[in-house]
């Protein structure tokens, strides 16, 4: 029965009024925004995987803060392509690795940005896993040392958050405990806690060349068939000291990422990967959809789900979107 009192379209007749009711607050203070450096000099190109984004080598760093401060883009989290890797990925935690090189960099040009970086072997190792390996496995116990030094080196370099991102078992409580032996107390770990083996990876690979060389990532990122044993990983990450919890993909795991703001007091980020942000590219660039739309939109949506942060490719346009109240 229509109750002809009731009306919620009186809500939605302006738009002043429409933005004064909007549920969804967004500020380009949430948004991270993920750069590839490369080692080597005179390095700027777009990356043919993530059109509009490009590998800068350390020199070329300055285009980056550039491009971010005239968006009003002050966090970044770094992926490195070093120039060699090995069975064991030494780059990682190299002193003068290419992440290493890159915080510098950035610290020297633009001390206002936050940088973050992301701890994981596969951009480094000759094999491509996330770890060290045992046969054709990634052995959890002997991997976790090695990201404690990556980890280390990079808040040594200068990083201001670390986030793990390879799904080792007790890594959390680790890197946590090396921080703090050497005086790093203060440098926040942003935990890739509920980490998918997801097909949305595809073009970050390609960007950072970072695909296994055989197999796959089933054995320690999740199976996308599971939410429980999400919010498992995000409790052991809570005991285990993390200070921030992340979920990733964002699109297709929104229900994740509502759970656990249900769920933990702690922030939550989500990461709209590589595969989200090349799909909306790939769509609009056949004339399907209205790119700028679908970008507002989904990105809306990562929030409304309740994540507190968002890791995306499109942080720059985002933060002009919200600017002009386009958005939140
Ligand atoms: C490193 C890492 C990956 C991504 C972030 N950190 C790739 C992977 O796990 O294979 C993916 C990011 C993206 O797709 O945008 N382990």
């Amino acid at each position: 029965m229509f109750n002809e009192t009731i009306r919620p379209r009186r809500l939605r007749t302006s738009d002043c009024l429409r933005r004064m009711v909007r549920e969804t607050r967004i500020s380009p203070d949430s948004l991270i925004w993920p750069i590839f450096v490369r080692e080597g000099t005179d390095i700027y190109e777009e990356i043919p995987s993530l059109p509009g984004q490009y590998h800068y080598s350390p020199d070329q760093l300055y285009r980056m803060i550039e491009r971010a401060r005239a968006h009003g883009v002050s966090r970044v989290i770094l992926f490195g392509l070093p120039a060699h890797k090995d069975e064991c990925g030494s780059g990682a935690w190299a002193a003068d690795g290419i992440v290493q090189q890159g915080i510098r960099k950035i610290k020297e040009l633009a001390p206002e940005m936050y940088v973050i970086t992301d701890v994981c072997m596969c951009e480094y190792t000759s094999h491509g896993h996330c770890g060290i390996l045992c046969g054709h496995d990634v052995d959890n116990d002997k991997t976790l040392e090695v990201l404690c030094k990556t980890a280390l080196s990079h808040a040594q370099a200068g990083a201001d958050m670390v986030a793990p991102s390879d799904m080792m078992d007790g890594r959390v409580a680790r890197i946590r405990e090396i921080l703090d032996a050497n005086g790093f107390q203060n440098v926040p770990v942003m935990s890739y806690a509920a980490k998918y083996a997801s097909y949305f990876y595809g073009p970050f690979r390609d960007a950072a060349g970072s695909a296994p060389s055989f197999g796959d990532r089933r054995s320690y990122q999740m199976d996308w068939h599971n939410a429980r044993e999400a919010m498992r990983e995000c409790e052991l990450d809570v005991q285990e000291g993390a200070d921030i919890l992340m979920v990733k993909p964002a699109l297709s795991y929104l229900d994740l990422i509502h759970e656990a703001r249900r769920r933990f007091d702690l922030p939550i980020a989500a990461y709209s990967v590589s595969g989200e942000y090349a799909m909306i590219k790939a769509a609009a660039k056949a004339g399907l959809i209205d790119e700028h739309g679908v970008m507002c939109e989904s990105a809306v949506s990562i929030f409304r789900a309740g994540a507190d942060i968002l890791i995306t490719y499109y942080a720059c346009e985002l933060a002009d979107a919200i600017r002009k109240g386009e958005i939140g």
